[in-house]
């Protein structure tokens, strides 16, 4: 539950509270909070340390929003930004919203040939968010995660941009692909072509030191690796993730 527009004190320690909080999403910065607003998210709280410079900012990169942001705006001093977030972004814009509700049995389920992303234990929200911020760009139909990392933590939020609220993002017990072809991202698989992902797949991704788990690739239907240079290990998680869905799925082409 978060306070109907806390101030001082409370303020602070009310969006330190929603940070922790699994049922709000808090979105730092303007370019989170206008992704967040232009994909139907619910805000609740909207503060600002520069009011004029939300304006000028919505002015210049989302007319599409700047309206909806400056009815939900209050400025607030910019020093308790600074108490409540462990780094206040540098517009000075926070929001706070509700989660959706995201089924993701619902999602496997879904129909349409773009493909479920799935991260198997990611261990850097910043990384996390960069994976939900590319899904989003490229038309996945959803990035689920296991693991015991939030991948609606501030943190992730942040590296998607707010991109969360573009498509399903939830974790699950479990990597079930519900149906869909499994086929797991591998450095030591066989090299993935242009469109050479089948429709409707589950792109298993490992985690950022030791790659996906024997079990995960046991169950794979295939496994595939993005080509890489002689004496290249492997690619950044989110990298990955970017190749495979533009390369791989194609989920773009018309
Ligand atoms: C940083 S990598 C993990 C590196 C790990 N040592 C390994 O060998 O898988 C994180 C994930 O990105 C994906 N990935 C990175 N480079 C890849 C490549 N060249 N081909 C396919 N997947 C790759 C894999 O799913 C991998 O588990």
């Amino acid at each position: 539950v978060y306070a109907r527009a806390p101030e001082g004190d409370d303020l602070v320690d009310a969006l330190r509270a929603a940070r922790r909080d699994r049922g709000l999403a808090v979105l730092e910065g303007f370019h989170a909070v206008k992704h967040a607003v232009r994909f139907g998210a619910r805000l609740v709280d909207l503060v600002v340390a520069d009011p004029a410079g939300l304006a000028a900012l919505g002015a210049a990169l989302a007319p599409d929003v700047a309206p909806a942001l400056a009815a939900l705006a209050r400025p607030v001093d910019p020093a308790l930004l600074a108490r409540a977030l462990p780094a206040a972004p540098r517009t000075g814009v926070v929001g706070v919203a509700e989660r959706p509700a995201v089924d993701a049995r619902a999602v496997l389920a879904g129909a349409g040939p773009a493909p479920v992303v799935l991260l198997e234990d990611p261990r850097h929200l910043g990384n996390l968010g960069a994976c939900v911020r590319v899904a989003a760009a490229a038309g996945a139909a959803g990035v689920l995660t296991t693991g015991d990392r939030d991948p609606w933590a501030p943190e992730a939020l942040r590296g998607a941009a707010g991109l969360h609220f573009a498509l399903p993002v939830a974790r699950v017990g479990a990597p079930d692909p519900g149906g869909r072809p499994l086929v797991a991202l591998d450095p030591a698989g066989a090299p993935l072509g242009p469109g050479g992902l089948p429709a409707r797949a589950v792109l298993a991704f490992g985690t950022e030191r030791a790659g996906l788990s024997p079990a995960l690739l046991a169950r794979a239907d295939a496994r595939v690796a993005l080509p890489m240079r002689a004496g290249v290990s492997s690619l950044n998680l989110a990298t990955a993730v970017a190749a495979a869905l533009y390369a791989g799925a194609g989920t773009l082409r018309g």
